[in-house]
């Protein structure tokens, strides 16, 4: 494989950092040179290898920024330590790409980018919902191939949603979100599973139906259901927010497609193998009113053989957080996780990262996953 080519940034900062791709803005750059860092960034669209990523660590290394692309694994973070590194952070909210067992057993923090995500995604959830229910894509295709020849009663007739059930699975902060767009935009009652009760999202929605009852309006419910069967027997809309682990790939399986409405919109801006793509494939061609629209795949960046020739898809390139102010962002928070580790800073104890994007940056680490298992 071809060397890649970096670029050195701040080149006599006392402390190396290195960075697998370069990231939007110029905030986080400041933030890791305010830090006296000179900082290393790959200029290769590539994916990485652990291999690429251990060579440019080297012998001296004091902190990296990767990629939720990359193979973050124990043996990587036992040659960062070997390098003298003492922090990491994933450039990404999820980190079902890192080995946290391994960077713990190594003694280095994991960092992520909690809270910059949360509407935008939820926002490209609601605009994935819309575009294969209400067959926007389809639409567009059709007219750029010049075959709309004038208005007719029944041309691409899709799906309405008010006063409908939307389903989520995983109720945590972009679930959540999703939930109360979908709820306050379209007057939709919500079943959620989660192991955890959202007790904030239910008192959010019994205040909105409570106004709603107030101006003579029917009310709008909010139920947290037992399992994830009940969520996909009972919504027209199924959107998935859980994290990805063991526990959850092909959490949608060919059972539990089977359960639900034959003309439900099934959801994905989580991760991939989340689903059986194979399975929702089958499904799909099965039960051509069934929709499903995925910003995610099981096997990135490849698709399975029929997901692309389906018409009943909607399919976009993993980019339901890909907003200039959620990217810069995330470059923010990750390099504040690695300048802050590397200053000896405490970690922020708020869930609020707002402060991190203002002028005055605090003098903390806004996430670090492994925390509590490092003192
Ligand atoms: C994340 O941060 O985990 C997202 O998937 C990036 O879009």
């Amino acid at each position: 494989m071809a060397p890649k080519e970096w670029t050195v940034h701040n080149p006599g900062g006392s402390r190396r950092v290195i960075v697998t791709k370069e990231l939007p803005g110029e905030r986080w750059l400041d933030i890791l040179i305010a830090a006296d860092c000179a900082v290393e960034v790959c200029e290769s669209s590539d994916v990485l290898t652990p291999d690429e990523i251990a060579e440019r660590i080297g012998g001296s290394c004091n902190g990296a920024i990767g990629q939720l692309t990359e193979d973050w694994n124990a043996e990587l973070f036992a040659t960062l330590a070997a390098a003298g590194g003492t922090a990491y952070s994933n450039y990404a909210v999820g980190y079902n790409n890192v080995d946290v067992a391994g960077a713990t057993a190594a003694a280095i923090p994991v960092g992520n980018t909690p809270g910059v995500l949360t509407e935008t995604t939820a926002e490209m959830a609601v605009a994935l919902t819309f575009s294969v229910g209400r067959r926007v894509v389809a639409g567009d295709r059709f007219m750029r191939s010049g075959r709309y020849e004038g208005w007719l009663p029944t041309l691409f007739m899709g799906k309405r949603f008010h006063r409908r059930t939307v389903g989520i699975i995983g109720a945590g902060r972009i679930g959540a979100a999703y939930g109360r767009m979908m709820v306050e935009g379209h007057k939709m009652d919500l079943v959620y599973f989660d192991p955890a009760l959202n007790e904030e999202l239910e008192q959010y929605i019994a205040d909105y139906s409570a106004f709603l009852v107030a101006n003579g309006e029917a009310p709008v419910s909010c139920r947290r259901v037992g399992s994830i069967e009940d969520v996909l027997t009972t919504s027209d809309v199924v959107s998935l927010h859980t994290v990805l682990d063991d526990s959850t790939v092909h959490l949608i399986n060919a059972e539990r497609l089977a359960l639900m409405k034959p003309n439900a919109i099934l959801v994905n801006t989580s991760r991939g193998p989340i689903i059986d793509e194979t399975a929702l494939i089958a499904h799909c061609r099965a039960t051509p009113d069934f929709r499903v629209a995925l910003d995610v795949f099981e096997i990135e960046p490849a698709m399975k053989p029929g997901l692309a020739e389906l018409d009943n898809a909607v399919i976009v390139p993993h980019i339901a957080s890909a907003t200039r102010w959620t990217r810069e962002g995330m470059a923010t928070l990750a390099a504040a996780n690695v300048a802050a580790v590397l200053r000896g800073f405490p970690v922020w104890e708020s869930d609020d990262i707002a402060p991190f994007l203002s002028n005055d940056i605090p003098k903390a680490a806004p996430s670090i996953v492994n925390a509590a298992d490092l003192t």
